[in-house]
């Protein structure tokens, strides 16, 4: 089984907020920003399973602040944690001002599965961590992985 680094399958992507992608309230959509987020968790975990891959579940989406019309939108993407067969990807969003200085409006941890050419879950290469932040950033993930399963017990309501 091979492995892979955290710098192996980073993604960054950049948009810039148009007339098309606004709500009412002339703010971005935020169902735009969840495709362009998933997008990027995507890319990430298809670099790091070399597999195709499908979106399983997503933690702690947070929209922490707006963007608007002309706005710079910078998503980073990053592997934090592997499991058998799923992958869990960190994927941050930014705006950014003419000065380069990033605020950050979003935050999002995704749950990708590699799947093999039968659309079944098939193993993905393992995490070398490198550094410090790696370490925790793995142990964050082990434990919102306990607390999925831990969910999962519990039936969903449906409406
Ligand atoms: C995700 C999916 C492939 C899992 O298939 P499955 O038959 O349940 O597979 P398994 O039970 O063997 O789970 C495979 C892995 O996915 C993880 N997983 C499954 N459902 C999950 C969920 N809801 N949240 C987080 N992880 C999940 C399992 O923990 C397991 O991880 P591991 O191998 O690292 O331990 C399947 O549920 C699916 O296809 N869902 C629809 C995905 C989709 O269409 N996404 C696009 C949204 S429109």
């Amino acid at each position: 089984m091979i492995s892979k680094t955290v710098d192996d399958s980073r993604v960054e992507t950049v948009h810039v907020v148009r007339p098309n992608h606004l709500n009412g309230a002339n703010r971005l959509f935020g169902g735009i920003l969840m495709q362009w987020i998933d997008e990027v968790a995507g890319i990430v975990a298809k670099r790091h399973s070399m597999c195709n891959v499908t979106t399983a579940s997503v933690d702690n989406l947070t929209f922490l602040h707006g963007a608007y019309q002309n706005d710079m939108v910078v998503i980073k993407g990053k592997i934090t944690w592997v499991g058998s067969t799923s992958m869990e990807v960190c994927v941050d969003t930014y705006v950014e001002n003419v000065d380069r200085q990033r605020e950050w409006i979003n935050n999002a941890h995704f749950i990708m599965v590699a799947l093999d050419e039968n659309d079944k879950p098939v193993q993905v290469p393992k995490l070398t961590l490198q550094t410090e932040d790696e370490h925790l950033a793995w142990e964050r993930g082990e434990e919102r992985r306990r607390i999925r399963n831990q969910r999962k017990k519990e039936k969903p309501d449906k409406v």
